[in-house]
């Protein structure tokens, strides 16, 4: 059964800020040390909880995952309101941010369910994906997202973006289903988002990876692997192996770049490489 989980106390103490997301006053919300309220769950439909309110929220589809925390993360440090969807809802984790996102639970292949979530969303973040066999891969990466592109461009949402993945052109019996659904999800936003839809295209992503209660500290690969290639990109460009030399990126840089091109009409519609990642992420 769906359920979506909503917590009051960012509602109760939000003020406005000065700063404006897509056209509108952002809200920032206070951190004071009022106790939370327990979750609610409502009784199957999700939308069921969700208050016709202004369209000015940022939902993060997969905000549990890796980078999808950095990306709520990030947001909500830029005074952004957010909702996050996906299978499990309300991540075990306890840090106190967790309490400032809506934690929506849904899957990607069923946005009927979850699709009136949308009428409060601004702008869509996608960073659903994974990995199996090469059928569940074309159908996470490609028709899950391929769903949500539809149901957010029905709904009137503005920008979408959605974290791809840089092709290392692997042979192709190596993750073909996984770069065919990107591929595919890449095409549908274009078409469906020309002026709004921004596709990020990391190589390997590093950063803290929370692994149920244990944080993993994925930089400490990443971080030196990321100064030596940074400084090799003519490398990039020798045939075959020259993706291996694109360097990884940090997962607050990916959330950066997210956040801003969800919010921000100056970032062009298009594909964002490592490099563009880097530039946007560090404004
Ligand atoms: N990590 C990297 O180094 C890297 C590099 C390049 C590109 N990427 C891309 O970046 C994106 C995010 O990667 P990640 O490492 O953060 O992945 P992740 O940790 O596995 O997170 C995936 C998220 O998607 C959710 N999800 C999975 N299936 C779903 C469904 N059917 N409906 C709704 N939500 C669903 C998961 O939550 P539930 O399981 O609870 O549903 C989770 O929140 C992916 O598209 C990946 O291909 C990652």
């Amino acid at each position: 059964m769906s359920s979506i989980f909503r917590h009051s106390r960012h509602l109760a103490c939000r003020q406005k800020s000065s700063s404006s997301f897509m056209g509108m006053q952002s809200a920032h919300f206070c951190t004071t040390s009022e106790s939370p309220a327990a979750p609610r769950a409502s009784g199957g439909d999700p939308a069921a909880n969700v208050h016709p309110t202004e369209r000015n929220k940022l939902l993060v589809l997969g905000g549990t995952g890796f980078v999808g925390t950095h990306i709520c993360k990030e947001a909500l440090q830029r005074g952004l309101p957010v909702m996050s969807l996906s299978r499990s809802g309300r991540p075990k984790l306890q840090e106190s941010w967790t309490f400032d996102v809506t934690w929506i639970q849904g899957s990607l292949f069923e946005p009927d369910k979850w699709k009136d979530v949308l009428k409060e969303a601004s702008a869509v973040i996608s960073c659903v994906g994974g990995f199996g066999s090469n059928e569940t891969m074309r159908k996470l990466n490609g028709d899950a997202n391929i769903a949500a592109i539809n149901a957010a461009h029905d709904s009137g949402v503005k920008r979408f973006v959605y974290v791809s993945a840089l092709d290392f052109g692997f042979p192709s019996f190596i993750l073909r289903g996984y770069y065919e659904g990107k591929k595919a999800a890449e095409d549908a936003l274009q078409i469906k988002f020309p002026y709004g839809g921004i596709i990020l295209r990391p190589g390997f992503i590093y950063g803290d990876r929370q692994v149920g209660k244990i944080k993993i500290p994925l930089g400490v690969l990443g971080s030196p692997l990321e100064t030596a290639l940074t400084y090799a990109k003519s490398a990039t460009q020798i045939p075959v192996i020259g993706p291996l030399f694109v360097p990884p990126v940090k997962a607050t840089s990916v959330a950066k770049a997210a956040v801003r091109a969800a919010t921000d009409h100056a970032v062009p519609p298009g594909v964002l490489d490592v490099w563009g990642i880097n530039r946007l992420g560090d404004r």
